[in-house]
């Protein structure tokens, strides 16, 4: 089959990375791509995703990032019988704001933290009364993970108040393990990939304001079987029943000593969670999302190797700030032992220079997670860009929590 992959970040290349080699796709486009995924497909953009894909005789679309999704991009396939892996535009409200989605965890009776939805200073303040210290204040709409204050203080509140855009979401701050829970649904059933966990600080040992991700391990250890199945029966079955959810529905998990609660849903797959987990799925990629796309997915649908896998993002300068861009990437084809997923970098006459914030992610699988984190770090040894920064401790605390 024709496969299209909308979208041009590390977590496209990764998902492109791993259809070119299903055996059931026989052609792959990537729109708008980047210059590593123009390694594995075919990169364009596009003006209308419908016209493209019907242009080119397309069979399958998967979509990459939420804005497509909030845009109504799978209605409008849908509508001419195309098939395409993604939830429609109201089930993307889930990610499109948190009020809504607060308040629809709380209506089917999903773990989530308590909380106030508040619109304007005078609520916020008689909310803020209501939770102890730390507090946690949310911006409502799409914010690319930097939406989120944890307020230590009341001072540290009382400024998220006027930094953070109303509506807001004020919430009980919780304690425990983040885990990143990903099902792909297709409107009846879903089927869960491995779990992963991902690191949103900016620097070591979990410091310094939110990102989008500074890398990701994805280990089966992270959950137990019987741990899953909780998650399955408490949470992701419940959201997909009552909403005939289709796509990737990402649960922002906290293990918390109560049991696990919904810090958020995403309604596509994580990056950089999706880099380690395509780099453990062994099974036809291309068969799992036509499955998924047509309603006919089973509890097989993908398998795993049991070996980690580990993603180190390496980011320009500024980031999580303005990024500075345009720096001159050396080494890249110096790495053999892991694959060095493109997210922000663009041809710049025969370079590959910096684009973005978060620039690559690199990653790979080892017998266990300490050889995966050292494969990729010697890769990240060996590429160099000024300015570049990256977390020495990706995989860290998983180590920490199985050898300990
Ligand atoms: P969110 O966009 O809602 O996932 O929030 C971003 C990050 O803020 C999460 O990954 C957590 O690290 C942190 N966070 C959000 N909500 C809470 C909470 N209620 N308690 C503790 N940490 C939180
Ligand atoms: N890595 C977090 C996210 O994709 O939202």
């Amino acid at each position: 089959m024709k496969v299209l992959v909308i979208g041009g970040g590390g977590r496209e290349h990764a998902l492109a990375w791993r259809l070119s080699k299903s055996p059931s796709v026989e052609e792959l486009y990537v729109s708008p791509g980047n210059p590593g995924i123009a390694a594995v497909g075919k990169c364009e953009p596009a003006v209308d995703y419908v016209q493209f894909a019907e242009a080119r005789g397309v069979d399958l679309t998967v979509v990459g990032p939420e804005a497509p999704l909030v845009a109504g991009v799978v209605d409008r396939f849908r509508e001419r019988g195309m098939a395409i892996v993604g939830p429609t535009a109201e089930n993307a409200a889930l990610e499109g704001s948190k009020v809504h989605s607060k308040r629809f965890m709380e209506r089917i009776g999903v773990p989530t933290a308590r909380f106030a939805a508040v619109t304007n200073d005078a609520e916020a303040r008689e909310a803020l009364r209501q939770f102890r210290l730390p507090v946690v204040l949310k911006t409502d709409g799409l914010a690319a993970g930097k939406g989120v204050i944890i307020a230590q203080s009341n001072e540290e509140a009382e400024a998220a108040l006027s930094s953070l855009a109303y509506p807001m979401v004020i919430e009980e701050f919780l304690e425990g393990e983040e885990v990143s829970f990903i099902v792909l649904c297709d409107g009846k059933h879903g089927v869960a990939l491995e779990p992963s966990q991902d690191h949103k600080r900016i620097f070591d040992g979990d410091q310094g304001p939110n990102t989008g991700g500074m890398g990701a391990y994805s280990d089966s250890r992270i959950l137990s079987s019987a741990m899953r199945g909780q998650i399955m029966d408490t949470i992701i079955e419940p959201v997909v029943r009552s909403t005939a959810f289709t796509g990737f529905l990402y649960a922002g998990l906290m293990m918390t000593p109560a049991g696990p609660s919904v810090l958020e849903f995403n309604v596509r797959m994580g990056d950089p969670e999706t880099q380690p987990l395509m780099m453990r799925l062994e099974s036809d990629w291309g068969e799992a999302l036509m499955a998924a796309a047509r309603g006919t997915l089973t509890p097989d649908a993908m398998g795993w190797s049991p070996e980690p896998a580990t993603c180190v993002v390496m980011a320009a300068a500024g980031y999580p700030g303005v990024p500075q861009t345009g720096q001159t990437i050396s080494g890249l084809d110096s790495v053999t032992d892991a694959v060095v997923f493109h997210a922000g970098t663009k041809r710049s006459g025969g370079d590959i220079v910096t684009a973005g914030g978060r620039v690559l992610g690199v990653t790979a699988r080892g017998a266990d997670l300490q050889d995966s984190i050292n494969r990729a770090y010697a890769a990240v040894g060996k590429i160099h860009f000024d300015g570049m920064q990256y977390r020495r401790d990706i995989g860290a605390k998983g180590l920490r929590r199985y050898n300990g």
